[in-house]
């Protein structure tokens, strides 16, 4: 049941955005927008509908960082590992979190609450160093501010 109706969705996605490759990564997009991860069977449609392997599909989901193929928990946290914020004490912080959380980096928690990213570049690399909660940037950080920001996620 829940089979069909991805099926039907993808195939929809491929009459709006076309059966070309380039469309490979916009429908990919919008899986991945609507279920928050795109599933080995999704990946297998959207293969089977765009008439390629699904290695190719599966290889530009990894290629992506924003793209991923295991469900991620309710909020994602994302700490920069770039330089700036590597010399800014990024280590320091991401320690503070791994601790906080019990989880290492692209992990989840057991419940589900966060899942645990690193990210290139956030663009606040004069306030460094910065994450991302969710769609929410938080800067000049320190490993207690970090711990702080995690304990007001609900
Ligand atoms: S290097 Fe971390 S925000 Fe740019």
């Amino acid at each position: 049941m829940e089979k069909n109706s991805l099926s039907e969705e993808i195939e929809k996605l491929v009459d709006l955005y076309g059966k070309e490759r380039s469309s490979l990564l916009p429908i990919l997009q919008a899986v991945e927008k609507k279920h928050k991860y795109i599933s080995d069977f999704a990946q297998q449609e959207i293969a089977r509908v765009l008439d390629i392997h699904p290695v190719e599909v599966f290889g530009v989901i990894t290629f992506y960082s924003f793209l991923t193929h295991q469900p991620k928990g309710r909020n994602v946290v994302r700490l920069c590992q770039t330089i700036t914020c590597d010399i800014l004490g990024k280590k320091s912080v991401a320690d503070a979190i791994q601790r906080e959380l019990g989880i290492k980096f692209g992990e989840t928690t057991k419940d589900k609450k966060i899942t645990l990213e690193y990210a290139n570049c956030l663009g606040m690399c004069d306030q460094g160093p910065a994450m991302l909660v969710n769609d929410q940037v938080y800067s000049h950080l320190t490993p207690e501010k970090a711990v702080e920001i995690l304990s007001k996620i609900e």
